[in-house]
């Protein structure tokens, strides 16, 4: 089933090579609450960073909504980390494919390190992971500028991280990988025009950014998709 695409936009952005001059830019913070309509009036929730001197190329840059690479460093505590030991009576955990093989390729790790008994700091290792978290990459689209349908006054950058999640992740770090830039901001007369558009645009990022010159490395080989080009040591390191 295709989504209803009014204004024929394109699907894919960009050359197939990958992210083009100027891009990609790269953002960084922790994860604070937006103005509260994300999740509940549009069932798109966002995570926003804060637009703030040590970001301050964007308060320059052209607002828009543009596409990239998020890496989140999820707590072993939140239940989609790779690193979350599910209590025995908990309910089950939504996740999406790419997650389920990220969580099953680090159990497998744990377990290999278990049995060598100890080689290196393992344990020691795994210890530091817990406390601290694992950044773990999603495909994303973000807003940056001023939301006209909703007429703030303030310069905002939200996120919308395209992966399922069964818990918020407020203060957690996120870093963003931007390759390119989607469209302008737009104002709408319904709130359904604008969901229309958004949910297009997660339909853009998902197929530019399976193209290999602009998936990561970082994310691994997964079965019957193209091995990544895209450098994107940044966001794990
Ligand atoms: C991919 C994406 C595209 C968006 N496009 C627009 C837009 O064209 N016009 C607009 O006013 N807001 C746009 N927004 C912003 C949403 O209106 C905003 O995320 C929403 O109001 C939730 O904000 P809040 O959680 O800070 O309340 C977009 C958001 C995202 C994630």
């Amino acid at each position: 089933m295709s989504l209803p695409n009014p204004d024929n936009r394109p699907l894919l952005i960009g050359p197939p090579t990958g992210p083009e001059a100027p891009f990609p830019f790269r953002m960084e913070g922790e994860v604070i609450s937006g103005f509260g309509r994300g999740s509940k009036e549009l069932g798109i929730p966002t995570a926003n960073l804060p637009v703030d001197d040590e970001n301050a190329w964007i308060k320059n840059i052209d607002s828009g909504i543009y596409f990239g690479w998020a890496s989140l460093k999820l707590p072993a505590s939140h239940p989609n980390s790779v690193l979350y030991q599910k209590p025995p009576t908990s309910e089950p955990v939504m996740m999406d494919p790419v997650q389920q093989q990220q969580q099953q390729q680090q159990q497998q790790r744990n377990q290999q390190q278990q049995q060598e008994g100890g080689v290196g700091s393992a344990q020691q290792e795994k210890l530091v992971d817990q406390e601290t978290g694992q950044w773990q990459i999603y495909p994303m689209v973000m807003s940056i500028g001023y939301n006209p349908f909703y007429k703030n006054t303030v310069r905002s950058a939200e996120v919308h991280v395209l992966g399922e999640f069964a818990a918020d992740f407020y203060g957690v770090g996120m870093r963003l990988l931007i390759t390119g830039f989607i469209r302008n901001e737009k104002d709408y007369s319904g709130l359904e025009a604008l969901i229309a558009d958004i949910h297009f645009d997660c339909e853009v990022a998902r197929h530019s950014l399976a193209r290999k010159g602009w998936r990561v490395r970082e994310l691994g080989v997964k079965e019957g998709e193209e091995e990544g080009e895209l450098d994107g040591s940044w966001l794990v390191r």
